[in-house]
């Protein structure tokens, strides 16, 4: 079944970046001037998603705006998750609205460089109709941020491997590999299940990744490594770094820029 729909969960507190997010959502900050929102729904649509759900809450009016006026080739449409206790429960907010399709979820505070990652994991999932995640290599030292995989050897010369099982946030000595979650997904409807059945977690959360393990551990996860450029834009020196790296890819601006860094970093 074709992948048509993708899930952007936007109802997070954003507690990273206040106290700007008093006033405006974090999903809504420019990389330099496009809201980092629709950078996602952009991906998506170049990725052939027709129409996204976006996650939000009522505290936030600002992303139902953005909704209306959204531009591109894709419906935007809103679910509200009230009282946000977790990607989880945001993910599973979504669940009438999907019905039984396999879906894409991208998490809008991970910009992407193209829509290459997305498009793999679609493939992915059309070949062996199982859920499908994005993976990263990173250093032993930072797998405690992140959702950490247990893999079934070594991935194969696409990037690609089965999955065994998810660990949230790993000390390094513990953690079973290098390999960590990022914010792209593909999932068949198996995981509905593994999302009404989650607990919460250390902190009161209900996380994604818990489902995701719980669905590996039954054989329904591959993961994808990453290889086209990304950042991290959840803190405020990620999406500034963002900000910088989109300038100067720009031709308009970027000589005044890079005139303007090389004067301040030599002075
Ligand atoms: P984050 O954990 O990065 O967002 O979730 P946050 O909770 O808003 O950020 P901090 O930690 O307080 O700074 C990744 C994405 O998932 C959404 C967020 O809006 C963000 O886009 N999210 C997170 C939800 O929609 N609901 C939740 O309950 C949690």
């Amino acid at each position: 079944m074709p992948v048509r729909v993708a899930v952007i969960p936007a109802a997070g507190l954003g507690t990273r970046f206040l106290p700007v997010t008093r006033a405006v959502p974090k999903e809504l900050l420019p990389v330099f001037d496009t809201p980092s929102l629709q950078h996602t729904v952009d991906e998506a649509a170049h990725a052939g998603i027709e129409e996204v759900i976006l996650i939000s809450n009522r505290a936030k009016p600002a992303i139902e705006t953005f909704a209306q006026q959204a531009t591109g080739n894709v419906r935007v449409r809103v679910v509200y998750q009230d009282s946000p206790r977790g990607l989880g429960q945001a993910v599973e907010c979504a669940r009438e609205a999907v019905g039984d399709a396999p879906f894409a979820v991208l998490l809008p505070d991970e910009l992407m460089g193209d829509s290459s990652h997305l498009r793999d994991l679609i493939t992915e999932h059309d070949r062996s109709g199982k859920s499908a995640i994005g993976l990263k290599n990173v250093p032993r030292n930072e797998v405690s941020a992140y959702g950490c995989v247990t893999p079934q050897g070594v991935p194969d010369a696409t990037g690609r491997v089965g999955v065994r099982d998810v660990v949230e946030k790993p000390n390094s000595v513990d953690a079973p590999s290098d390999l960590v979650i990022i914010g792209r997904y593909v999932f068949s409807r198996d995981i509905w299940g593994h999302l009404a059945a989650l607990k919460p977690a250390t902190g009161g959360e209900l996380q994604l990744s818990d489902a995701i393990g719980s669905l590996a551990r039954k054989g329904g996860v591959v993961g994808v490594l990453v290889n086209c450029s990304r950042h991290d834009t959840g803190t405020p020196l990620g999406m500034l770094t963002a900000s910088v790296d989109a300038a100067l890819r720009r031709k308009d601006v970027s000589p005044a820029l890079r005139a303007w860094l090389e004067r301040r970093l030599s002075s």
